[in-house]
């Protein structure tokens, strides 16, 4: 396994391997790397040749009164994990060579980057579409590989690459929970005891909801309010709790196609999101047709 850390080095290697013809995976995060993470660098593994794990704290996507200086930096026991989970190469850029003096692009997807956590965090997506495009100018990979824990980030990823002709085929994998239920996050440890334990509020108002869902019910108003009276028992402030179209990202009324059922809270100072994906049976026979992979 190798370490680079600069953008053109990154590309020469990724240029090599393409004229190999290696199939190159690449799997962006930010680091403090759990299971989650992981589950995306086995699935890289098993369908590429070669794996890029990019590992940056990207401030283009923190406002300044948010974590970035607080983020988990686990670097020694990231690489470590890398290894034995049989990534070739970590690309971890310096902020100063991702965002040089004077730097003025980013990237929007408009509509999708609008709703749920771009609320809250009104330029949380361009500054992730922003380095997403940049880690693939420099890593070029056929494939890369996001957790549909951040559904909103993994489809506003997918359209981008849909949109501006990227030719990588974006994967979205399952979101892996703790035995109890809470969605793995590089966020949990900043949790206390007290905290963790009131967390689980938030996963099983989510399964609650989708057995609601499986068993007939098709009122969101129904479902939100469900959820938002089991949740407000436990967490500090509710950010949002949406039922919104599985493609599109827009509120629904009544579930009559796929659709995501999404939450973001605060716990003490942490705020945690999660979602479930719900999909009525409808007889195939009246189905809308879907857009290819987007659903998951
Ligand atoms: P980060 O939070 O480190 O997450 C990196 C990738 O891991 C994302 O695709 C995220 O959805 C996935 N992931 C996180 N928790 C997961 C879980 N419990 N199960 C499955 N996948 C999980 O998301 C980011 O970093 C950044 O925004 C990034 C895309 C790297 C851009 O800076």
């Amino acid at each position: 396994m190798i370490i680079i850390d600069s953008p053109k080095v990154m590309r020469d290697w990724s240029l090599q391997q393409r004229a190999k013809g290696t199939r190159v995976g690449c799997v962006p995060t930010m680091g403090a790397l759990h299971d989650g993470h992981l589950s995306l660098v086995k699935a890289s593994v098993e369908s590429c040749d070669a794996t890029i794990l990019t590992l940056f704290v990207n401030p283009a996507q923190f406002a300044p009164h948010e974590d970035f200086d607080q983020y988990p930096r686990t670097f020694e026991s990231d690489c470590a994990k890398c290894k034995a989970a049989g990534v070739d190469v970590i690309y971890a850029p310096k902020a100063s060579s991702m965002y040089p003096e004077h730097y003025a692009t980013y990237v929007e997807v408009e509509r999708l980057q609008e709703g749920l956590c771009g609320i809250m965090r009104p330029n949380f997506f361009r500054g992730v579409a922003t380095v997403v495009t940049k880690l693939f100018n420099a890593t070029l990979p056929d494939k890369a590989f996001f957790g549909l824990k951040d559904r909103q980030q993994f489809t506003v990823i997918k359209r981008m690459a849909r949109d501006l002709d990227m030719g990588i085929d974006v994967v979205g994998l399952p979101t892996v929970r703790e035995a109890d239920g809470l969605a793995m996050s590089s966020r949990n440890q900043y949790l206390s005891v007290e905290e963790r334990t009131r967390a689980l509020c938030i996963s099983k108002a989510l399964f609650v909801a989708e057995a609601a869902m499986a068993q007939g019910e098709t009122s969101a108003k129904t479902i939100l309010h469900a959820v938002k009276t089991t949740l407000a028992k436990d967490v500090d402030e509710i950010d949002y709790v949406s039922l919104v179209d599985g493609n599109e990202m827009t509120p629904v009324t009544t579930i009559n196609g796929p659709v995501m059922l999404a939450v973001a809270v605060q716990l003490g100072n942490t705020r945690l999101i999660d979602n479930i994906r719900f999909e009525p049976n409808i007889p195939a026979s009246v189905k809308p047709a879907r857009e290819g992979s987007l659903s998951c």
